[in-house]
């Protein structure tokens, strides 16, 4: 393990930023020590999802844009694609601009990993979170 620190920039949007700094700030953490946090709470969400193998149940939620041009077809799409896992679906509109889409599933966990990444990666598509059981 290499000692030390290494220093790394990214890019996001300044509503992201600020919002992430408020934050910050009234926990009082500073901006790398939060980063780290987030790393590993991202690491604890996702990492053990790349080992697990068998049947799971879950749900995928994700807040999109559905103005972004050829999203809600996309994502149709993906849904009739993985339709063997996907047992149910829910729209609800938030606002002029906002939905939400949840997607109850059950199969084999690297099929809804590999669902949720379809999803995840379409732009306009703001915010996913993956809840998986195993049993
Ligand atoms: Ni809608």
């Amino acid at each position: 393990m290499a000692s030390g620190v290494v220093r790394f920039s990214v890019s996001v949007s300044p509503e992201l930023l600020k919002e992430f700094d408020e934050v910050t700030n009234i926990i009082g953490y500073d901006r790398s020590k939060a980063i780290q946090q987030a790393m590993r709470n991202f690491l604890n969400e996702y990492k053990w999802r790349y080992e697990e193998k068998g049947l799971a149940v879950g749900a995928i939620v994700l807040i999109y844009n559905h103005e972004v041009r050829g999203l809600e077809d996309s994502l149709t799409d993906i849904q009739h694609h993985y339709r063997d896992i996907i047992q149910s679906s829910i729209h609800i509109h938030l606002d002029e601009q906002n939905c939400l889409l949840q997607v109850v599933v059950k199969g084999e966990v690297m099929n809804i990993r590999r669902l949720a990444k379809d999803l995840m990666n379409r732009r306009g598509v703001k915010q996913l979170k993956l809840v998986t059981l195993t049993y």
